[in-house]
């Protein structure tokens, strides 16, 4: 559920007019309902309770700091993968405590950056980076409480550019190494083990993996304590998929992935921490365009608008679906004509949707994207120098820029010509 409505006609972010914003923002920009997000955080905290647990939003989703303290300021903890979305959840006022570090390739200069800020948890990746922070840690004088991500080996049955539970991926320690690494973790100055962490993948619409992973983890939690260590939390990652269509699409809840967790390692006693990014954020999120023309096609009507795949790349790079709305509410019966939507940048990739079927939209109509809050303005790009897109948040009747549209002048005054040139 979400807080994009019509109401009289007209699409609404809560109680405002989507109109309203374009007419003073212009278009493209992201909009975001903070009634949305907010639901999306507590139906996580309320699927874990009674056990203690933490829900860490994945950062990378949607970043924008104003985003980040209205999470914080619920209690959620952040989960980073960069020294930059670090520094954007301390921004946000969320304390070191509440943030984990996960990531492939953390460099000597991120671990330091957050051992001084503060830190949850690194989830270790790999043995090197484990041996680097050990390092680090202890020139600082410092102990760094880790997690090691173990690779489970799952087929998170996604998108493979977004599957990371397999053995054949990048991510983690192949579970079957665990014990030896753990070991090795204990032997380490600077270095305290405190858990465990897996994530599979992402847009996870079965739970039969996560509880396939899960096992894996109550196995090896059990291993490790019966090898001595102190195994007292879980993270376990993110990655529960959103209805992108609407109507056609039920992935499980948030509930039933919280009954999995109880179900697989609710006995452990430990504390619970997961990290998702696309639930709270996706369908909290709108991308609002105009169309600039409306072109005749061989076969169909082109609808080229100001929004590109500089803006929400998620369709030419994943041939991922959006939902498209217009502004105006349709009249009932209105018939549909199947349109080729598509961007102004010059690659043939940049279309969003072909033989969509919208109703009859002409020159200066406003269409929104759906589900776009995640993975949208975080992964925009300024791309046929086309400057980043802005981001407006409202709550209520309150709608707020949280991320101003730069001027051609800022963009161009960010490179800089040699003066022997
Ligand atoms: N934790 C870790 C370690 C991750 O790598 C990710 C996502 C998450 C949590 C959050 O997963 P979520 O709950 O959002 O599914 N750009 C792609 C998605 C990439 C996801 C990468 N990792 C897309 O637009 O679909």
């Amino acid at each position: 559920m979400d807080h994009f409505l019509y109401r009289g006609g007209a699409l609404h972010a809560e109680d405002v007019p989507v109109a309203e914003i374009a007419a003073s923002v212009g278009t493209p920009f992201y909009l975001y309902s903070a009634a949305t997000l907010e639901r999306h955080y507590r139906v996580f905290t309320e699927a874990l309770s009674p056990l203690p647990h933490l829900v860490c939003f994945a950062i990378k989703a949607l970043s924008n700091t104003a985003v980040l303290k209205l999470l914080g300021d619920l209690g959620a903890g952040m989960d980073v993968v960069s020294e930059g979305e670090y520094l954007r959840a301390r921004a946000a006022g969320v304390p070191g405590e509440r943030i984990v570090f996960s990531g492939v390739g953390k460099t000597r200069g991120e671990m330091r950056t957050a051992l001084e800020g503060g830190i949850r948890q690194f989830n270790v990746e790999s043995e090197p980076e484990l041996l680097a922070l050990s390092e680090v840690a202890s020139a600082m004088g410092v102990t760094a409480p880790i997690t090691v991500r173990v690779n489970p080996d799952v087929d998170a049955k996604t998108h493979a550019k977004i599957a990371t539970g397999k053995k054949e991926n990048k991510f983690g320690i192949p579970i079957t190494r665990a014990s030896e690494v753990y070991a090795q973790a204990a032997r380490l100055p600077g270095i305290e083990v405190v858990g465990i962490d897996v994530h599979i993948g992402s847009q996870i619409t079965d739970l039969d993996p996560y509880e396939q992973a899960f096992l894996r983890v109550a196995d090896l939690t059990r291993q490790l304590r019966a090898e001595g260590h102190d195994i007292r939390r879980l993270d376990l990652g993110g990655g529960l998929g959103i209805p992108y269509t609407r109507g056609n699409e039920a992935p499980p809840l948030p509930a039933e992935y919280g009954a999995v967790i109880k179900r697989t390692v609710g006995d452990l006693g430990c504390e619970v921490e997961i990290e998702p990014g696309r639930l709270i954020a996706g369908n909290a999120g709108l991308l609002v365009s105009s169309v600039i023309y409306v072109k005749s096609g061989e076969e169909r009507d082109f609808l080229i608008l100001d929004a590109a795949m500089n803006d929400l790349v998620r369709p030419s790079m994943y041939d991922a679906h959006h939902d498209i709305v217009p502004v105006v509410e349709p009249e009932a019966g209105v018939e549909m004509l199947p349109y080729d939507v598509v961007g102004p940048v010059c690659e043939t990739g940049d279309t969003f949707a072909r033989a969509r079927p919208l109703p009859p939209l002409a020159a200066g109509d406003l269409v929104a994207f759906r589900s776009a809050g995640a993975y949208g303005a975080v992964m925009a790009s300024e791309y046929n120098s086309r400057p980043l897109v802005p981001e407006v948040l409202v709550k209520g009747d309150h709608a707020a820029v949280i991320r101003a549209r730069p001027s051609y002048i800022e963009m161009l005054n960010r490179d800089v010509i040699p003066d022997w040139l």
